[in-house]
């Protein structure tokens, strides 16, 4: 680290961040926000609260047109004893929280079995509450998971005897109260999830037995008029990657979208093994097909978003299986952010130590970047190198453009005051990332460093560039 004549510039620079607010997500507000009372079961408090700008480095200081989210299901807080080591990890990494459980009908098994709607007439929002003060608190955008889906299904409205109109009723009722609760304030919604088959064709579910395959539709309509903001995503799996299943989706996905149903992005799960093989049955989510499905959802004038990236892996893990595991982790990073319709990577949890594959798929395991101790493991290291690389290219981009330059000589990449930041020797000026923002730094020009443009359209731009 150096140079003596940088460090006031940074000073400088932090004012300025703090002015510029970090692009778009919010500034961190004062103090934090009060907890709600205990949620539906025995609550340890959340960690009193840390975050604020990150002063060393994180994924999230790198993410810019691909957020980076994770996952928080709940349980590793709601339930006793609470895991306080979790949240302030999600805040380093994540510019996005994902709320994977509490926002569900019903949890659907194991420790996380909380219910968002116990009777038709009653809602518990208390840890979604927690959650979603929690994330704002630190800056994060929110994107919550799911609005319908034919396996969170209460008891109460599976085993009710309710007619067509009344179901719509009810599920009306739902998105109006769920989504208008958090109106302005969850990002995006997984609206509906999963509802079709690897082929690509309507999947049996509660809702296409009770309603017809019309429920997609209406759903995103009922969501879209809760909250006209809201990115509004279709959530699958199976459909990753090019083939038969992904074609026939995709024509199912422009069927909805002429018919005017206000689907704003697909999510592709990515739940994938060392081949790449996802939770679909033989479909494999190999890097240059992913991309390749990316595009194409993408030319419909759709987001895309990695939405429940896991790497499972035979346990006991070897060292060979961390290796590979930590090259999936990056090359699936890299067809993202590699689209242009990519808009976000995100992981269905950190720690290994909070991951649903164990106990879903026996044998299996070890799929999340950081350990059950949460020490880093080589997938860690890995996607921090494939996220500093996606911001190098758009430092070298961003020191071209401010400067004339056509390219020159660089000292390495380091990191300084949450900047991080490249030195190009051959003209003596900075360019560097923090809180969404590229800055760039002329020390001919003492009025800078100058917040100059998102991170999100330097990447943008950077990667347009042959
Ligand atoms: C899983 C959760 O991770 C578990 O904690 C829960 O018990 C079951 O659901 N695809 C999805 C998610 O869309 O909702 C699932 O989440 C994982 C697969």
């Amino acid at each position: 680290m150096r140079p003596l004549s940088f460090f006031p510039l940074l000073v400088l620079a932090s004012t300025l961040c703090a002015c510029s607010g970090g692009g778009d997500a919010h500034a961190p507000s004062a103090s934090a926000p009060a907890l709600a009372a205990a949620p539906q079961q025995a609550v340890a408090s959340l960690p009193a609260d840390e975050v604020g700008t990150p002063l060393s480095e994180g994924w999230r200081t790198h993410a810019g047109h691909v957020d980076i989210g994770i996952q928080v299901g709940g349980e590793e807080l709601f339930y006793t004893p609470g895991d306080g080591a979790l949240l302030p990890v999600v805040a380093r990494e994540a510019s996005v929280l994902l709320i994977g459980n509490n926002l569900k009908w019903a949890g659907t098994s194991g420790p996380d079995a909380a219910v968002l709607r116990p009777s038709r007439d009653t809602f518990d929002f208390r840890s979604a509450d927690v959650l979603v003060d929690w994330a704002e608190h630190n800056g994060m955008k929110i994107r919550a998971h799911v609005l319908v889906w034919g396996e969170d299904v209460p008891a109460w409205l599976a085993n009710g005897s309710f007619t067509r109109d009344e179901l719509l009723q009810i599920l009306h009722e739902h998105i109006a109260t769920v989504v208008g609760r958090y109106k302005g304030r969850i990002r995006a919604w997984d609206v509906v999830n999963e509802a079709f088959d690897w082929n690509g064709e309507y999947k049996d579910t509660f809702w296409l037995r009770k309603l017809g395959p019309e429920y997609i539709e209406i759903a995103f309509r009922w969501a879209h008029e809760a909250d006209p903001a809201a990115l509004l995503f279709l959530n699958e799996d199976g459909t990753e990657a090019l083939g038969a299943g992904s074609d026939r989706f995709l024509q199912q996905v422009q069927a909805l979208l002429a018919k005017g149903t206000p689907i704003h992005g697909v999510g592709l799960e990515t739940h994938v093994d060392l081949e790449y093989r996802t939770l679909g049955g033989n479909t494999v989510a190999d890097p240059v097909s992913l991309a390749a499905n990316i595009r194409r959802l993408g030319a419909l004038g759709l987001q895309v978003s990695l939405s429940e990236v896991d790497v499972r892996i035979p346990l006991p893990a070897t060292a060979q299986g961390l290796a590979t595991q930590a090259a999936v982790y990056a090359a699936l990073y890299d067809a993202c952010a590699s689209e242009a319709a990519c808009t976000g990577f995100h992981l269905w949890g950190i720690t290994d130590k909070w991951s649903w594959i164990p106990r879903t798929f026996e044998g299996l395991g070890a799929a999340l970047p950081l350990d059950q101790a949460y020490a880093p493991k080589p997938a860690y290291s890995a996607v921090l190198q494939a996220l500093r690389a996606n911001t190098d290219r758009c430092l070298d981009w961003g020191a071209r453009q401010y400067a004339g330059i056509v390219r020159p000589a660089t000292a390495p990449s380091a990191v300084f005051d949450g900047y991080y930041y490249r030195h190009f020797t051959e003209t003596g000026n900075y360019a560097g990332v923090r809180d969404g923002m590229l800055y760039y730094w002329d020390p001919a020009d003492m009025a800078g460093p100058l917040a100059v443009m998102s991170l999100a359209d330097c990447q943008q731009a950077a990667r347009a560039v042959p």
